[in-house]
């Protein structure tokens, strides 16, 4: 309203200028008259600021428009648009008047209530998105815990899994019939893992002890690793809860637990536990007869050939390579069949993209037991199969171990490790490339192994398993066909 009145009054204004004979004004739209005006009223110069523009304008104004008298209209400024001054001598229009501007524009100095409000507005205003943004968080926090509390200790699913009178079989059966095929619900490895309780030690390795555990009246076996070994302890727990991997040649995985302490976090894998222990213990202690033998060779090559074979399908399973296959990681179960463990070296095949799942270094495992290709460092580790002959490898050395305690005719040697004769004990790199690489030693096969067709083919099976090129070996599954064959010519039941 303001704006469109100043501007008709300017209007006005231009067409209002009446020549007088009292008073001589500048007048900008005159020029005819030598851009000068007379009048009987005022001189009047503005500017005014008006859609962006600057408009300087100076008339006379004639005494009949000075209303009301004091404070003529025409007179007025209007502040931020228009700045008029009107006066009375000759040529005193000839003013420079500034642009009018608005207060806030002008910069001036602002008074204490408006200083208060523009500092205390924004602030006022962060305050309260802070305090809405922290209120959200809590909310989303607790009831994300809520959903975790739920997940773990949800007693209406706790007693679907966990009825008193189940036990581990029964456990495992209900798993596997209608789970994932991966492993048991997180929530029922907690509950088992944290109801244990611990018995003896019944093993030392690399990252921590084993330990035999009661869990509802039956034996599981405890694999503790220290707080350091949080890496392994997830990457082993993460293999044996690959899809499918459930085998009765590869050690049956239970549950994982990490359990802070307020100290440390204690880091649990809960097994089976076969009291036999390892292959390693169970050769020291005991000579195999050849049914026996073949049980254990036969059984570990099927474990072996099920952890490294593809299943495709949603519910398939990728290929996995050991990686750290020796007799002690190989258990010996009640039945007199291996069980495949310690699967914390292991690399798993993504087969459709042709990459290992994890960044592989050159050289894991134990020396002793290393492929050739491995000591080298020559392995093509782009290639999976590279793994599995590498495995295929260890598997020899394990054959060689348990044919020497095969007990035929009276006749068994003492158990030794391979290479026992060849290396010191912890031998390094070095000393097993040497033998291993450049003088291409392998284990000694007795002459008198050819008398028995059994232990025969198993000297076989080992020189095809340490060819110097891994390619040349034997399958883990060829090596489970020959196997079984014998065990049906020997008339053994598996
Ligand atoms: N489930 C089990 N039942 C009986 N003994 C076991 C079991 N698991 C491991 N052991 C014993 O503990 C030893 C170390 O176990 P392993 O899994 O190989 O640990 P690491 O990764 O430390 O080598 C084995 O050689 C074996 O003697
Ligand atoms: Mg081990």
């Amino acid at each position: 309203m303001a704006l469109k009145h100043i501007i008709l009054t300017l209007l006005t204004l231009f067409g209002l200028v009446a020549i007088g004979d009292a008073l001589r004004c500048n007048c900008t739209n005159c020029a005819k008259s030598g851009y000068e005006c007379e009048t009987d009223g005022a001189c009047m110069a503005s500017t005014s600021f008006i859609q962006g523009h600057e408009q300087h304008v100076r008339i006379c104004i004639t005494r009949d428009s000075l209303v009301p008298p004091g404070q003529p209209f025409y007179c007025l400024s209007a502040e931020g648009l228009l700045n008029t001054h009107c006066c009375y001598t000759d040529y005193c229009n000839s003013v420079d008047l500034k642009v009018p501007s608005l207060p806030v524009s002008s910069g001036g100095p602002w008074g204490p209530v408006e200083l208060v409000a523009v500092i205390a507005g924004p602030v006022f205003l962060l305050c309260m998105l802070l305090l809405v943004g922290l209120f959200l968080f809590q909310h989303h926090q607790r009831a994300y815990s809520h959903r975790q509390r739920l997940e773990v200790e949800d007693p209406s699913c706790e007693h679907l899994y966990l009825a008193k009178d189940k036990t581990l079989q029964d456990l495992i059966y209900d798993m596997s019939t209608s789970g994932s095929g991966s492993g048991l619900p997180l929530f029922v490895q907690r509950t088992v893992a944290r109801t244990i309780v611990l018995q003896e030690i019944i093993g030392k390795g690399r990252f921590g002890e084993v330990w035999r555990g009661k869990w509802r009246g039956g034996d599981v076996a405890v694999k503790i690793f220290s707080s350091r070994e949080e890496r392994s302890w997830f990457r082993e727990a993460e293999i044996y809860q690959t899809v499918m991997l459930r085998h009765e040649n590869i050690l049956g995985f239970i549950a994982a637990d990490n359990k802070d302490n307020g100290t440390w976090t204690q880091l649990w894998l809960v097994s089976d536990y076969h009291e036999h222990g390892s292959l390693f213990d169970y050769l020291n202690h005991y000579s195999v007869t050849i049914e026996g033998m073949i049980k254990l060779a036969l059984s570990a090559a099927s474990g072996l050939a099920h952890l490294h074979m593809e299943i495709l399908g949603t519910q398939g399973k990728p290929g996995i390579a050991h990686r750290d296959l020796k007799s002690k990681n190989i258990l010996v179960k009640k039945n007199g069949m291996c069980a495949i463990a310690d699967l914390g070296l292991a690399v798993r095949h993504e087969s459709i993209s042709d990459t290992i799942d994890i960044a592989p270094n050159q050289r894991v495992g134990t020396k002793r037991y290393m492929a050739p290709e491995v000591l080298e460092e020559t392995i093509n580790m782009k290639h999976f199969d590279s793994f599995k002959c590498a495995d295929i490898y260890a598997l020899g050395l394990v054959y060689w171990e348990i044919a020497r305690r095969c007990n035929t005719g009276g006749i068994h040697e003492e158990y030794q490790l391979p290479y026992f004769d060849l290396v010191p004990s912890d031998p390094s790199i070095d000393e097993m490339r040497k033998v291993v690489c450049d003088q291409r030693l392998r284990p000694n096969v007795p002459n008198w192994w050819q008398s028995y067709e059994s232990l025969r083919v198993m000297g076989k099976i080992m020189r095809e398993c340490w060819y110097s090129n891994g390619a040349a070996r034997l399958t883990a599954l060829r090596i489970k066909k020959t196997l079984a064959q014998l065990s049906v010519e020997e008339d053994i039941k598996m």
